[in-house]
């Protein structure tokens, strides 16, 4: 008889791995509705939804079809709605976005009158989608941005974003002491109820690539001069802490799955909850190596979001919200 000289094991971590109830029982992450926030926009003047080429199932919506969307994810349980509006006309102070009658504002107005209460609604403050050149703040006379004079349309368009009935301010420009510049602001004007989630790690990156498609928005030259560079693991965490010392209700990092030991650094030490943006070139991917068949759909969408969620996000933004909620509720997903 041949006798092994291979020792049996005695630890054997596959025990809990035995069955669907076993590996149930020892999961150490598990996604609920309520961690999924779903992005969504509306285009000014759109009669029908609009589908985007670059994100295959996302629509930029209709005032009308949006209140239908946001009833939608209100009864899966999705946490939030985060609006991005799609103006008309642009200028090179964003005007659209302060104005009340914008269209991110009436989205916002339209969303609270709709499922208000039900779900927490969020609104995009920053001016990307609503200058003509595309960047996220006003320019000097040199073309650069200029920071401080983008802190006072900031102001200004939080002010619209508050009165239109959003619950929470999504700060995603990057502009220095905005958390601040914006915190004060609605505190003067009686807002102190109104919350600020500040995009603190959002990262220069190629993953935004299908939003620009969806706001429609033609950028000259890039965003590196207020963007992290993509390499920068301490600033991302130095920035989160400067947002979180100005006041910031939550912080984010973004985009989220090539950024994951960020976002758990920024999780090792916040005070405040902690988001992560699942972003549109994230979306696109899978979407489209699904559509080639060379990816199982369902399995990559769960689990690049259960991924970001390990890593320490508690609450995440995705372009599959609807669906992962509707897909938990249903019990397909552990
Ligand atoms: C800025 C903003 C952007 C995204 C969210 N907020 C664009 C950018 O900074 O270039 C990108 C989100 C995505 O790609 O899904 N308004």
């Amino acid at each position: 008889m041949l006798v092994s000289d291979t020792p049996r094991p005695v630890i054997r971590p596959r025990r809990l791995r035995t069955s669907p109830a076993m590996r149930r029982l020892v999961a150490e992450t598990r996604l609920h509705p309520a961690d999924l926030v779903l992005p969504m926009f509306v285009r000014e003047g759109a009669a029908e939804p609009q589908p985007i080429g670059s994100m295959p199932g996302v629509v930029q919506h209709s005032l009308d079809s949006l209140r239908r969307a946001a009833a939608e994810a209100a009864e899966a349980g999705v946490g939030g709605v985060m609006l991005f509006g799609v103006p008309l006309v642009r200028d090179a102070r964003g005007s659209a976005g302060t104005d009340p009658e914008g269209i991110l504002n009436l989205a916002a107005r339209a969303v609270a009158d709709e499922v208000g209460g039900a779900i927490s609604v969020q609104t995009d403050l920053c001016l990307d989608e609503f200058t003509d050149h595309g960047h996220c703040g006003v320019l000097d006379e040199l073309g650069r941005v200029d920071n401080d004079a983008t802190l006072e349309v900031y102001r200004e368009m939080a002010l619209a974003q508050a009165a239109s009935g959003a619950d929470v301010l999504g700060l995603s420009g990057m502009m220095d002491g905005q958390t601040a510049a914006v915190r004060d602001a609605l505190d003067e004007a009686g807002f102190v109820d109104t919350a600020v989630m500040a995009y603190s790690a959002k990262y220069a990156s190629a993953y935004y690539g299908p939003f620009r498609d969806a706001v429609e928005s033609a950028l000259e030259g890039d965003r590196r001069t207020y963007q992290l560079d993509p390499g920068n693991r301490r600033e991302g965490l130095r920035e989160a802490l400067l947002d979180i010392a100005e006041g910031a209700d939550a912080v984010m990092v973004k985009p989220a799955g090539s950024y994951l030991d960020v976002l758990a650094d920024v999780a090792a030490a916040s005070e405040v909850p902690v988001w992560a943006y699942q972003v549109s070139g994230e979306y696109a991917m899978i979407e489209a190596a699904a559509m080639h068949g060379w990816i199982d759909r369902e399995r990559a969408v769960h689990e690049s979001v259960v991924a970001i969620k390990r890593a320490g996000a508690d609450t995440i933004l995705t372009y599959w919200a609807l669906e992962l909620a509707n897909r938990l509720r249903k019990g397909d997903l552990a």
